[in-house]
């Protein structure tokens, strides 16, 4: 299952579909260009096709392939956070095809930071459309073993590129007259956006009644188990415990815990979200109890993650 990033961009050229490493999670790799190849990707996935994919790209020269128009703003973004987890949202060329883009008539572009994915969408010679390499609604893919766990067998290889340095998916960012509006919260937070644009932007309590990306869908990113974000008084038997910071004096009633970040580091909280979530799901619990982040910098992706793994909104 496991192949060469030769060997991955040989199968993409001639229509196949290959689960990739990213610096944020694995995505599963298609031309973005062509109907069959995308559609596999959809049926693999048991994806709704109103959900559309993020096309990748290698150079940021490649964008002008896809948008039909790049915003001032959206220029200064992508020069600044390219390559890096960072999605952008704007108006499709024609030729992208609808089924890339869930008939919306705007694309989403991203230049991954990880070496090994711009090298395979170099190889292939295209943008690849590649949503994370997961069945819809589960739980996010950050090792090679994660992508087998859930896909083997019904795709055409898995280039191992080891773990996702960064661990929860890019910020998608679209534009309304011009002005960044965060359609999901990611990796490039709501600050360092701020900060490199110079003014405030939108973050996601304006569009929260919205959906104005499948992205915001309330159910996503979830473990099989029940998970909850409410911590009990009294712990349940055979309970789980996704903990951040200094645990609970209950903690050591629960059955397993494991801790995002014991001294509260919120990039390393990322990079163990989903790698944690797997190993508590794959323990037989009846439910997983998680703790809420601090809603700042990354902990807003976080939180966003965590609320949508348990059918609840978080703002
Ligand atoms: O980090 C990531 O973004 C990973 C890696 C593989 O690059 N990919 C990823 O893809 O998370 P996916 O398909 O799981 O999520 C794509 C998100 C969805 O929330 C989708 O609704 C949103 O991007 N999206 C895509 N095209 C859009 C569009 N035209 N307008 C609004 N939202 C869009
Ligand atoms: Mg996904």
């Amino acid at each position: 299952m496991y192949i060469s990033i030769e060997k991955a961009a040989k199968i993409l050229r001639t229509g196949g579909i290959v689960a990739i490493p990213t610096e944020t999670v694995y995505g599963l790799a298609g031309n973005a260009f062509d109907e069959t190849a995308v559609a596999k990707i959809f049926a693999v996935k048991e994806r709704p096709f109103f959900d559309p994919l993020i096309a990748h790209i290698a150079e940021i020269e490649e964008l002008e392939n896809l948008a039909a128009e790049i915003p001032r703003n959206a220029k200064l973004l992508a020069e600044k956070f390219w390559p890096g987890p960072l999605t952008l949202v704007l108006p499709k060329k024609e030729k992208v095809p609808d089924l890339t883009t869930g008939g919306l008539p705007t694309v989403a572009v991203r230049m991954p930071q990880k070496q090994i994915a711009r090298e395979i969408i170099k190889l292939a010679g295209f943008p690849l459309a590649a949503p994370s390499a997961n069945k819809f609604q589960h739980l996010s893919p950050t090792s090679a073993e994660h992508v087998l766990e859930q896909l083997s067998g019904k795709i055409d290889g898995i280039v191992n590129g080891g773990v996702c340095e960064v661990g929860v998916e890019s910020t998608v960012v679209g534009f309304e007259n011009d002005i960044p509006v965060i359609y999901r919260p990611g990796a490039v937070t709501k600050e360092m956006i701020e900060e490199g644009m110079g003014y405030g932007v939108w973050g996601m309590e304006k569009n929260l009644k919205v959906v104005l990306s499948p992205g915001m869908l309330e159910k996503h990113y979830s473990p099989n188990t029940l998970l909850s974000l409410e911590l009990p008084s009294e712990v349940p038997p055979n309970c789980g415990l996704l903990a951040f910071g200094k645990l609970p004096e209950n903690t050591t009633l629960f059955a397993k815990t494991l801790n995002l970040s014991a001294n509260e580091n919120l990039t390393e909280a990322a990079a163990n979200l989903y790698g944690m979530l797997h190993e508590l799901d794959s323990c037989e619990l009846n439910k997983i109890y998680a703790m809420l982040l601090p809603p700042i910098g990354l902990g807003v992706a976080i939180n966003d993650r965590l609320g949508k793994a348990a059918s609840v909104p978080i703002v």
